[in-house]
């Protein structure tokens, strides 16, 4: 369950799955459950247990699934469903928009420099991905998108790329900057709050997916790589992608 429930939640409001009532078992017939009244109850308690189940996913490491859906969607119906237009402010303080990336293929990934093992991870593999493609990562501009911005400064985001490759480009924004890029990408994010009572406010971590996304020169999406992909992989594909 907790490795299957959490990844229906990332950002698939329009996708995600109704409440069983209708296909609920015939048993429950003629209990203290049955009628309309019933099922609402069983539904509210399905979803409920469902929420708490995803609740205490902590990263969310992989909405993989999710992803091969949506890009089956996006094939099926050639309208892309991930991306689109954004306003954020980069590591060096500049405001930057889809726009600014038009004619370049961009490597996106969601997170937060504070993230303790998962964001570091991603960044490793894109970092190592783009060494491997060797004149082709020219054509791709790599990005580090913060859904962390109270703590994500411009500063504290370019030191935190350059851990990772001298070409990645940190953003974030404002809230709601932020929440607007995350819809547009299909990316969850919730801040947890430290359960000690004594600790510092800004001692939280994010639950955040942890997908990285291709996206062509035109903006739209190509394809997405989920938790785990390793390097080797991510370049061969990105290579086919961009020499087809
Ligand atoms: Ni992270």
């Amino acid at each position: 369950m907790a490795e299957s429930e959490p990844e229906k939640k990332p950002a698939t409001e329009d996708t995600e799955p109704k409440p069983e009532a209708e296909s609920a078992p015939e048993s429950a017939k003629g209990s203290p459950l049955s009628g309309t009244r019933g099922w609402l109850l069983l539904a509210a308690v399905v979803v409920g247990a469902g929420l708490l189940v995803f609740a205490s996913g902590k990263h969310l490491q992989d909405i993989g699934k999710v992803g091969e859906n949506l890009v089956k969607a996006t094939k099926s119906t050639g309208k892309a469903t991930i991306g689109g237009p954004f306003e954020l402010t980069d590591h060096n303080g500049k405001t930057v928009t889809d726009k600014t990336f038009a004619g370049k293929y961009t490597l996106v990934y969601f997170g937060y420099t504070y993230c303790p093992d998962v964001c570091p991870t991603g960044l490793t593999e894109m970092s190592n991905t783009l060494d491997i493609l060797g004149p082709d990562a020219e054509k791709i501009v790599p990005i580090f998108i913060s859904v962390d911005p109270a703590r994500d400064t411009p500063e504290q985001l370019r030191e935190y790329a350059s851990y990772f490759h001298p070409r990645l480009v940190g953003m974030s924004g404002t809230p709601e900057q932020v929440a607007a890029v995350a819809k547009a990408y299909r990316v969850y994010f919730a801040k947890v709050e430290s359960k000690d009572p004594d600790a510092d406010p800004d001692d939280y971590s994010v639950d955040h997916s942890a997908v990285t996304y291709l996206m062509d020169p035109d903006g739209e999406f190509a394809q997405h790589f989920s938790h785990g992909t390793d390097a080797e992989t991510m370049a061969k594909r990105i290579k086919e992608i961009l020499n087809p």
